[in-house]
């Protein structure tokens, strides 16, 4: 295997204890930074990522409120969950789980979050900080940890082509936005491919970093990636194995095996995105208590 692994574990793990030195300073002036996770009926994928949250956020040393609401929950009830929320000066970060039961509308619950709260980064008014290059907003997650990967291994951004597969809310719009930011993690041409796109490879091809969030197993196979190119997986697929215990295992939306036989870097499924966006939630926790007291 060619391509050297970027350890998203290691890089989180910093990222973590980091925050965990921050949070500290905080507390020692009397404030201990509040995240609220609050998940809507009972999605088994749902269950194991919210509390992954809560007790990353237990280990660097924030109040954690884990929040169960019945699937039947209204959409009025949830809002005003998070009206108390809002309102509750022990909570600085305040996340509702995607996807939500169809009674409730997500964007006007996302709406409804206090943007200075809105540690997703999902708010309208968040969206647009990010897409101005304003800097006191929240930046999603997702896309803001795979920013912090490429920095932390070494990639120099600017002036290369940045494909991105996927433009969802969460990860591919935010994503691009990031990347065509004029500064230096970022500076990038950038192109954003879907499933209307009508010749993916011939963009993948051109890609030298090539960032994969479409939510479909092993879609990039190494016929599309251009040798030595960076390539960054976003794909949690479970899929069944009946050689695991469980009978099923995690897997990316690029063809691991083949693909790092002529990447340059590549992240792994698991241990590469994943850890990262945890990471960059504990993050924008931290900061949004910082800006209580500035
Ligand atoms: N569902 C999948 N990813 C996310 C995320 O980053 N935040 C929230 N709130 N829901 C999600």
């Amino acid at each position: 295997m060619p391509a050297e692994l970027i350890d998203g574990r290691a890089i989180a793990k910093k990222i973590r204890a980091d925050v965990a030195e921050r949070a500290k300073k905080l507390a020692q002036g009397g404030l201990r930074p509040g995240l609220a996770v609050v998940m809507v009926g009972d999605n088994p994928a749902s269950a194991v990522y919210t509390a992954a949250k809560s007790k990353a956020a237990e280990e660097a040393g924030f109040y954690s409120l884990n929040l169960r609401l019945p699937a039947d929950t209204s959409e009025a009830d949830l809002l005003s969950r998070v009206d108390a929320l809002n309102s509750d000066p022990k909570i600085h970060g305040i996340l509702v789980q995607m996807p939500l039961p169809k009674q409730i509308d997500p964007d006007t619950v996302i709406r409804r979050i206090d943007p200075k709260k809105d540690v997703d980064g999902f708010h309208p008014v968040n969206v647009g900080k990010m897409l101005i290059g304003e800097r006191d907003g929240f930046i999603p997650c997702t896309p803001a940890g795979i920013q912090v990967l490429l920095k932390e291994s070494g990639v120099k951004t600017p002036g290369k082509d940045c494909v991105i597969i996927g433009r969802s809310n969460i990860v591919g719009k935010p994503m691009a936005a990031l990347m065509m930011q004029d500064n230096e993690n970022a500076n990038c041409t950038v192109t954003v491919c879907h499933r209307r796109t009508v010749d993916l490879k011939a963009h993948t091809r051109a890609a030298d970093i090539l960032i994969v969030a479409a939510g479909r197993p092993r879609i990039v196979t190494a016929d599309m990636v251009k040798p030595g190119a960076v390539v960054i997986d976003v794909g949690t697929n479970r899929v069944n194995d009946p050689s695991t215990k469980s009978g099923t295992r995690l897997q990316g939306d690029v063809d691991f095996e083949s693909v790092s036989e002529i990447a340059s870097k590549i992240t792994p499924v698991p241990g590469g995105v994943g850890p990262m966006t945890i990471a960059m939630l504990m993050a924008n926790t931290v900061r949004a208590a910082e800006m209580t007291v500035r």
